[in-house]
């Protein structure tokens, strides 16, 4: 059994082949393809290494394993963990984007087919899903999560976790996941990326907490710690976080492993001395040390554990149950009947980057893209007359797939300009101009590139490169304005404190809109940006996030209306920076301002609002229009009164009363009225993605339960509170269609 095997492994293992299980170093010079001659090389032979991170293609992977199985004692197998985070090199878009689909399916097929590519090439672990709630879009990883909500979160942490491993982790085209940053990364103060997080357990455990047991529920067979102190204890030492909370409570059973150098990271958050924080951190229930081997990074398990266990500071023990945990993941994946299972020379060509692939990622990316504007009906573009297609972001590939896309070849995406050609066809004359830079400043802008490559600045002064795009447009029948940021202004290590389009964009953009001609923006971002001044004039704005490898053409789908857009934001688009926090499910407070003067943004002294900003957001979460409207009717309801172990229907009729057939995302929320603590104004708690054709009408139902109406109460008890509840079922979180219902004894 596995059991018995790994027990065995245990008792051969001299105590410098248990450390060595436990390091996860950086490939190094490994990725040059000069494994054997390097230190790595030799330490994997001498069994010091338990796995390697980001090494890139099969060939390099074999060799590797070849090392370890054929050269070190045990002979056990490595495992290869990489960032594949939103695919591998057929990008789909990013994972803030994938979220606003509300697709589980096609979110799982994401994860599925992310890892068939990736094991194709050698990669067995992924570095995802990444599921920190964050409702601050200061932080720039927000592009790598699912947005604000607890409960779509959870959705999607299920559904990737389930893509990712599938059915059968030993299958050679699944691979392990990992869930991360656990915990409550995405609460950073201020939205400053690694800053620290303070929070309350109430908060934590019904707001923050849920996506991390989602995945841990559905399986998931690892967890990385965060960089972020939680109750002051940084999360790699934090042993109520990784051992009660994780294991006790939610009975996790697969490995913990830091993320990058969180050991040493200790020693900056005042923890101690080396020894101290690697103690710690096992102790606390890590399991293997990422980067640790770093020449720079001086706490490591590697070069500390040894030496601590001399020291009494750790146990045997401790080494032995982390050891049994990497090897036990091995076993799992079938690594120790195979260790070449992942390096089939033949898969590469036959399963990266083909064509089924690239077409599934242009669906995906025009299911994620939302439109949050459309005035007197712009788009969709009919295919003929001149478009005008203009800005910085029109025709870069390398900024296309976004954020953490690793194993994405840039070039190979397909920019805006190139797919807009593709799809309008022969009909359409297409002029193009780049109009600006990305913005005035060069040093922001190379601060803003970690794996892609800065859009190189024109030598053409800014009135020239303005001129040029005048020109074109004047000559257009419609503008297309292709702006926001560049695919690094967002992402980790990329916070903000300014929220809106860069200027010289915003100044481009507004030079458009003076010419008459009707203006299309179509928005890159990999965050909710403030962009109160272009909702007010610009006429259609098509928000797109960074759409992945097919970026061009999925873009042009939806403008000329071959696919109606339905992506709805799983994340709020805030007036000004100044209202972030801003997010859909706040609490009431004391003294809330009425409904009709929140709607109005009419401002009252001594209630809770501002002198200068309505309370309402510009876009609410759930928000995205479609090329045709839809209609609810009133709420019914089967039983007013609902009691613990019966359920209750709920319904709507939805028409579809536009021009075109399309998707809807029906959603709907809980509001608790009263609690023993407070609860939020609104909860989503169900929702159904439908397709209506014209004129067609569908009954759409919802079941409820007691289970629905639980949350953490003080003591942190799961429970629902008989009492009054309101229903709401809508188009987005803003929606008043409402009926009441009460949770009996
Ligand atoms: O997986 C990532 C994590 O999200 C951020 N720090 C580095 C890790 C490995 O690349």
């Amino acid at each position: 059994s596995k059991e018995q095997f790994v027990n065995e492994l245990l008792s051969k293992m001299t105590l410098e082949e248990k450390i060595g299980q436990l390091n996860l170093p950086v490939s190094g010079d490994i990725t040059t393809g000069q494994a054997k001659s390097s230190d790595i090389a030799k330490a994997i032979e001498e069994g010091k290494v338990g796995g390697l991170f980001n090494i890139k293609s099969v060939e390099k992977i074999r060799e590797v394993q070849k090392i370890a199985v054929e050269k070190s004692r045990l002979k056990i197998p490595l495992l290869f963990g990489m960032d594949v985070i939103h695919g591998y090199e057929t990008t789909f878009p990013i994972p803030l984007g994938l979220s606003s689909s509300w697709d589980m399916e096609l979110i799982k097929k994401t994860a599925q087919m992310a890892a068939k590519e990736a094991t194709a090439d050698g990669i067995n672990w992924t570095f995802s899903p990444m599921v920190d709630i964050s409702r601050d879009p200061r932080w720039g990883r927000v592009s790598e999560g699912s947005g604000e909500d607890p409960f779509l979160g959870s959705k999607i942490a299920k559904a990737m976790v389930i893509g990712y491993q599938g059915d059968d982790l030993a299958k050679n085209n699944t691979m392990m996941a990992c869930v991360k940053h656990f915990a409550l990364y995405g609460a950073s103060e201020a939205g400053r990326d690694y800053n620290t997080v303070d929070m309350s357990k109430i908060r934590m455990y019904n707001d923050y907490l849920p996506p991390y047991k989602a995945a841990v529920d559905a399986g998931v067979k690892s967890v990385m710690a965060s960089f972020n102190e939680i109750d002051g204890v940084p999360a790699t030492g934090n042993k109520w976080l990784l051992t009660k909370l994780l294991r006790n409570d939610w009975g996790f059973n697969g490995f913990v492993v830091t993320d990058y150098t969180g050991i040493y990271e200790m020693i900056a958050h005042g923890m101690g001395d080396k020894y101290d924080v690697a103690s710690l951190a096992l102790k606390a229930g890590v399991d293997m040390d990422m980067a640790g081997d770093s020449p720079d990074v001086s706490a490591a398990f590697i070069k500390t554990l040894q030496h601590a266990l001399e020291a009494g500071k750790i146990t045997t023990q401790d080494i032995d149950i982390a050891v049994k945990r990497m090897l036990i993941a091995k076993y799992e994946l079938g690594l120790f009947d195979d260790p070449y299972k992942y390096c089939d020379l033949s898969r590469p060509k036959a399963e990266i980057f083909t064509d089924e692939n690239r077409a599934f990622a242009r669906k995906a990316a025009s299911e994620s893209m939302v439109l949050l504007k459309n005035e007197n009906n712009v788009l969709p573009l009919k295919k003929s007359g001149t478009v005008a297609l203009i800005g910085p972001l029109a025709y870069s590939a390398v900024n296309m797939a976004g954020t953490w896309s690793v194993a994405t070849k840039q070039e190979n995406s397909n920019p805006l300009l190139e797919g807009l050609k593709t799809v309008a066809g022969k009909g359409v004359n297409i002029l193009y101009a780049k109009g600006s830079n990305v913005d005035y400043d060069l040093a922001y802008e190379e601060r803003v590139t970690m794996f892609g490559k800065a859009i190189p600045r024109d030598d053409r002064t800014d009135k020239q490169l303005l001129d040029e795009a005048l020109a074109i447009a004047s000559k257009s029948d419609v503008i297309i304005a292709a702006i926001g940021e560049t695919a690094e202004r967002s992402g980790e290590s990329s916070s903000v404190t300014n929220l809106q389009i860069p200027q010289a964009q915003k100044d481009l953009l507004n030079a458009l809109l003076k010419t008459g001609k009707p203006v299309v923006l179509v928005l890159f971002t990999g965050r909710p940006l403030a962009i109160s001044e272009e909702n007010d004039n610009v006429p259609a704005i098509l928000n797109v996030w960074f759409p992945g490898s097919e970026a061009g053409l999925a873009i042009s789908d939806v403008l000329f209306g071959d696919v109606n857009p339905s992506g709805k934001l799983s994340m709020t688009f805030p007036r000004n920076v100044g209202q972030v926090p801003i997010y859909y499910s706040h609490k009431n407070t004391g003294r809330p301002l009425s409904e009709e003067k929140t709607e109005k943004g009419e401002f009252e002294k001594f209630k809770s609002n501002y002198l200068d900003v309505a309370n309402t957001p510009l876009y609410s979460f759930g928000y995205g229009l479609s090329y045709t409207t839809f209609e609810y009717s009133l709420i019914t309801i089967s039983n007013e009164k609902l009691t613990k172990d019966k359920s209750i229907e709920v319904s709507v009729n939805v028409t579809n009363t536009g021009n075109y057939d399309g998707k809807e995302v029906v959603q709907l929320y809980i509001r608790d009225l009263v609690g023993s603590v407070t609860r939020p104004v609104k909860e989503l708690k169900g929702f159904q993605k439908i397709v209506l054709k014209k004129g067609e009408t569908k009954k759409i139902t919802f079941v409820i339960t007691a289970e629905d109406l639980k949350f953490y109460d003080f003591n942190l008890d799961y429970v629902a509170e008989p009492g009054q509840f309101e229903i709401f079922i809508g188009t987005n979180s803003n929606t008043k269609n409402k009926i009441l219902f009460e949770l009996v004894n």
